[in-house]
């Protein structure tokens, strides 16, 4: 009979938090360089990986905008959008709801429609390879203000067909979900679902911003929400999902060590949380790989595996019916067990 882990690792999965330029690896960032006639500050792959040693957020994202400086063309946006996908098919990932920041190219003088085509392509040639689907959710930049995310909306807005939803990364300390209050409401009103980074490093006073003024339907990242009881149990009643990242916030240390993280006390309060790998490249993890860390933190038994791995498909935005496919091709591979 399969073992728990056997059967996460082989289960189909939807991944719902991941940033494209989260998963340049080395290899490719200096394919591209080269291909770019580009010098990154870094004297080979090896030593590339070696600054991978952060301290928090900030250290990170200081090196995945650096890194992201590589991406200039639109077949460097599919590269990569392939190249990921490519990977997570490994770890039998089927779905990929995948956020893209355009500011951190636009700002270098990237149009939007080259970095929206290059992953649009990728995406397709992986749908039309493997039967593998993604939708792109574009995610405005916390660091920056709001007048900045509103100019990025109206890039986006020629495009909007081809965007599936918004969301609110980067720096969160020092940037509450309310200084985004404006753009979101009219993101929302394009009919678009909408998520946002909250409570990683944050409070949990951010997460109930996003839920009150960004009227979220996902949040991302959520692990400080068990310290406010109240919190927790709106989380649970109204279903709210979480998209967790685990070995990225033992990498960025939000925990100390896996055996500290808040997975078990959010799925034994019986909360809508989700296993994801946030910038896979950076944190030595594509889903498989948290897959594998979680296990070994926590032992987690056949029925928690299952119940994690269909919640993933439950907060997907997509249609109910493909949601019901997919719930009943896991239900299925749960009961070899
Ligand atoms: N948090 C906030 N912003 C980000 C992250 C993250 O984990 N990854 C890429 N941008
Ligand atoms: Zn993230």
């Amino acid at each position: 009979m399969p073992t728990p882990l056997e059967l996460a690792l082989t289960a189909p999965k939807a991944e719902l938090h991941l940033h494209i330029e989260g998963t340049l690896e080395p290899e490719l960032a200096f394919a591209l360089a080269q291909r770019n006639n580009i010098r990154l500050p870094y004297d080979g792959i090896a030593a590339l990986r070696e600054a991978y040693d952060f301290s928090d957020l900030q250290s990170f994202l200081d090196l995945y905008y650096a890194c992201a400086d590589v991406l200039r063309t639109e077949a460097d946006f599919r590269d990569l959008m392939l190249a990921y996908l490519r990977r997570a098919r490994e770890d039998n990932v089927v779905h990929a709801e995948v956020f893209f920041d355009p500011q951190t190219h636009t700002a270098r003088g990237i149009p939007f429609a080259t970095v929206l085509r290059g992953l649009k392509a990728g995406a397709e040639t992986a749908h039309a390879e493997w039967g593998m689907s993604t939708q792109l959710i574009l995610c405005f930049l916390r660091h920056l203000p709001e007048e900045d995310a509103l100019a990025t909306l109206a890039q986006a807005l020629p495009f909007i067909d081809e965007i599936d939803g918004f969301g609110l990364d980067s720096s969160e300390l020092g940037h509450p979900p309310a200084k985004f209050e404006r753009v979101f409401a009219r993101c929302r009103a394009l009919g678009k679902p909408v998520v946002a980074h909250a409570g990683e490093e944050g409070p949990p006073a951010y997460i109930i911003e996003a839920l009150d003024l960004l009227k979220v339907d996902r949040i991302d990242h959520g692990v400080r929400a068990t310290e406010d009881a109240a919190l927790m149990q709106r989380l649970a009643r109204d279903q709210i999902p979480l998209t967790v990242c685990p070995l990225s916030n033992v990498r960025l240390r939000v925990f100390e060590d896996m055996r500290q993280h808040t997975l078990p006390q959010l799925l034994a309060q019986n909360l809508c949380a989700t296993l994801n790998s946030d910038d896979p490249a950076y944190f030595d993890g594509y889903m498989g790989d948290n897959i594998r860390a979680v296990q070994a933190a926590f032992d987690f038994n056949t029925t928690t595996w299952h119940t994690l791995l269909a919640n993933a498909f439950r907060a997907s935005f997509v249609p109910a019916g493909r949601k019901a496919t997919w719930i009943a091709a896991l239900d299925t591979h749960f009961a070899k067990a």
